[in-house]
């Protein structure tokens, strides 16, 4: 290659782009952060002085890490730059005598076009539009902070009056009409119905950082006018059939579900008693963004916090516990302003524990199956099982068909086969438990006509030595799969595996290395397993599988279907309360194994507890990593490709949780 001709040419270039800029003056927005790991993670804005071109830096830190500088920088610098290093636009040099050495600066000239400074990744290919997300400001159009939204999301613009002053709210929203269409879906200051919203004026729409302005919604003009890039899509009068036909398209891919979203509803069912004093509720919430904005909403109040690190441990209030059978308004919404991942933990002092993998709103469903854990044996019967539904959206009518008699909710006594018919509105949950050895909820069927949470486990499950909290937040019917790879637990004695099926007659066949077994299955199956081994299942309709832990006490896990392994990298934060000895165990595709980096968030290595690999029931060969991982750990594949499950869990003496860390 010519380096001479070729250096002189991007100079020319930059050069012109130099003038152009001086003659077309026109104001841009960069992105504006620093010590960011990549131009893309930072979600602040900057109005910049008019010529002025967007600029990104890049550095060495003391410890050698690559942090980024992005902002806005004179046309004049910014040429003067490239003048004193003619090859490229990048230049390379070192400030020798300061302890961070210049790795590359460059100038582009559009709206936040330094999120691709420096070679780096710009905003990801597939995402929605960028919009501002600012929950406050007196001009939209001054809002400093922006949010990638993810695919399917459009930008939305709020008028707000509060207390007799007017300010406006920008965010991200589902590009739902629920969402764009009506005044009563989703807004936090809605909590405890203050009337905060009148005619206020909101709007969608679906290009980056449109929502600089709030249209009046009233606008008879706005409904009829043609489609133009700024063009609102979804008033209030205007039906979905209006779109623009790029909109149709995106919603027309297939919508990437995953585990890390920035909506999320939590529900924490009752523990083996309750005592306000020592029970203990938590939202573990780990972000791979350097910051998240999280609001956590419940019908009492609306708190903020801020992510800075990679995880925060959030407290519930405890009266947030279902207690009682029926309706009460016990749920929890969690938002964030960045994709974070979301666990949820149930302690009652150090002797009971729960934990579970949140699913982001978007992945939620209308058709759910109950699987608990079996119930206790005579002497513990009490501690029955036990599941809530909790609501995201108002108006949500739940119908519930029960799998056992005896149930009573107040004012009435159900049996088998009955169907309760619930109305929920946003925030509330209905909750169901029993406490006799007969009652298995496990077969309970839950359809809903908008999408719902399930939360399901058993109050207290007694082990070789102490009963323990069960809890997990189970898939609905539509992400339950065929194929499942049970992966072997360390310090475990035993384990169960609890098949549970979607339609009657299922078979299933569990492979093990000493056993080739088939089932046919009319509602579920308890397979005690030796729990050093892997187990592989397979089945010719959807089911749902449930690994209760045995050591001590015992705990529940979901495990994913092969499907639902996904490749984002997972972060994991373990309980610090009490002293847990804590595992991951990583299932992956043997010939994908190589690329694997199970860490800890400093870099270091996490040190391997076991590794075995066992084939599928099509005979593709899986391996199982087991390490042990305190406080803050990492797992994720070099080749962003390669799919992956992740299963955490840890031991106290009197206490085990585990939940699943990722699924698609
Ligand atoms: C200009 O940049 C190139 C690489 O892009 C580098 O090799 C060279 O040393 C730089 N020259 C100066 C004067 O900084
Ligand atoms: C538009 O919506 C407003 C308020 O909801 C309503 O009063 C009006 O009749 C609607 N117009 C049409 C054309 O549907
Ligand atoms: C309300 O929020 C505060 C924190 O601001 C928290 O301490 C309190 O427990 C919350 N109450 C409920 C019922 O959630
Ligand atoms: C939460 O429970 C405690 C203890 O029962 C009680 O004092 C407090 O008022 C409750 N808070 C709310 C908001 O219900
Ligand atoms: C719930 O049951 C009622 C009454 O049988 C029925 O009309 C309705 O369609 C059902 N809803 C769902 C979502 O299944
Ligand atoms: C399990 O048993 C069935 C029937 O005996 C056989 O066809 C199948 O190959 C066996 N699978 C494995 C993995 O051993
Ligand atoms: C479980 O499997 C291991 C390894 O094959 C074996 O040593 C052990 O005896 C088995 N335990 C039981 C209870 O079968
Ligand atoms: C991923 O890691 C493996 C094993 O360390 C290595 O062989 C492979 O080249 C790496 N691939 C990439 C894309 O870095
Ligand atoms: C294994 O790696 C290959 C190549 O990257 C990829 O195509 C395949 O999907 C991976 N398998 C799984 C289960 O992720």
């Amino acid at each position: 290659m010519d380096y001479t001709s070729s250096g002189t040419y991007t100079f020319l270039v930059a050069f012109l782009v130099f003038l152009l800029s001086l003659q077309f003056t026109t104001a841009i927005r960069c992105l504006s952060c620093n010590d960011v790991i990549q131009p893309r993670h930072c979600s602040g804005i900057e109005h910049c002085p008019e010529g002025d071109a967007c600029v990104t830096e890049s550095y060495r830190n003391k410890n050698g890490e690559t942090l980024f500088n992005v902002g806005c920088m004179s046309a004049l610098r910014c040429s003067l730059n490239a003048i004193h290093n003619s090859s490229a636009i990048i230049l390379r040099t070192d400030i020798i005598g300061t302890h961070q050495r210049d790795v590359c600066t460059e100038c582009c000239h559009s709206d936040l076009c330094n999120a691709a400074g420096c070679g780096m990744n710009g905003f990801p290919q597939q995402r929605g539009p960028v919009c501002l997300n600012c929950p406050q400001s007196r001009d939209p159009a001054d809002c400093d902070v922006i949010s990638v939204c993810l695919r399917g999301e459009i930008c939305h613009v709020e008028e707000i009056f509060e207390f007799g002053d007017v300010f406006y709210k920008t965010s991200c929203v589902r590009n739902t009409d629920t969402q764009c269409n009506s005044h009563l879906i989703y807004n936090p200051v809605e909590i405890g119905r203050r009337s905060t919203r009148r005619d206020n004026c909101f709007f969608c729409c679906m290009d980056d950082l449109c929502n600089t302005k709030c249209h009046p919604s009233t606008s008879p003009v706005l409904t009829t006018e043609p489609s133009t890039t700024h063009m609102p899509i979804y008033q209030r009068n205007v039906t979905t059939s209006h779109a623009p036909s790029t909109i149709s398209s995106t919603t027309q891919a297939p919508i990437h579900h995953d585990f890390k979203g920035k909506e999320f509803f939590l529900m924490f069912i009752e523990n083996t008693l309750y005592d306000y004093s020592v029970i203990k509720l938590k939202a573990f919430v780990t972000s791979t963004a350097t910051n998240a904005n999280i609001q956590v909403i419940t019908q009492y109040n609306s708190t903020s916090y801020h992510v800075s690190g990679l995880a925060k441990h959030i407290a519930i209030d405890a009266n947030m516990t279902m207690r009682e059978n029926g309706r009460a308004s016990k749920g929890v919404i969690l938002t964030s302003d960045s994709p974070v991942s979301v666990t949820a933990f149930n302690l009652y002092f150090s002797s009971a524990s729960g934990g579970y993998l949140a699913l982001p709103v978007e992945s939620l469903g209308v058709n759910y199956i109950v699987g608990t854990a079996r119930p206790n044996y005579a002497l513990f019967e009490t501690y029955g099982t036990s599941f809530a539904v909790g609501a995201p959206y108002d108006n949500t009518v739940v119908n519930i068909t029960l799998s056992t008699s005896g149930i009573s909710v107040p004012g009435q006594f159900h049996r088998e086969g009955d169907k309760i018919t619930v109305v929920l509105d946003k925030l509330d949950t209905f909750y169901i438990e029993t406490n006799t050895l007969n009652q298995d909820l496990t077969g309970t069927h839950i359809l809903s006509d908008k999408p719902v949470v399930v939360v399901s486990g058993n109050l207290c499950s007694y082990g070789y030595g102490g009963c323990n909290h069960l809890v997990e937040y189970l898939p609905p019917v539509s992400k339950w799969g065929t194929r499942f790879m049970v992966p072997p637990i360390t310090r475990s004695i035993s384990c169960i595996i609890r098949i549970i099926s979607s339609v009657s007659n299922t078979n299933v066949v569990v492979i093990s290395d000493t056993s080739n077994k088939t089932y046919s299955v009319s509602t579920h199956v308890d397979i005690n397993t030796n729990s050093t081994q892997p187990y592989a299942i397979s089945s010719d309709h959807p089911v749902l599988v449930l690994l209760s832990i045995y050591e001590r006490t015992v705990e529940m896990t979901l495990v994913p279907s092969i499907n639902q392994f996904s490749n984002e990298p997972v972060l994991v934060s373990t309980p610090t309360s009490f002293v847990y000895d804590n595992y991951i165990v990583v299932s992956i595709q043997t010939i994908n194994q190589s690329g694997l980096q199970l860490r800890t968030v400093y870099g270091t290595d996490l040190s391997n507890v076991g590794s075995v690999s066992f084939p599928d029931a099509d005979g593709e060969m899986y391996s199982f990593i087991t390490v042990s991982c305190n406080n803050k750990c990492s797992v994720q594949h070099n080749d962003t490709d390669v799919a992956f499950s992740v299963i955490v869990y840890g031991f106290e003496i009197n206490a085990v949780y585990a939940y699943p860390a990722n699924l698609a």
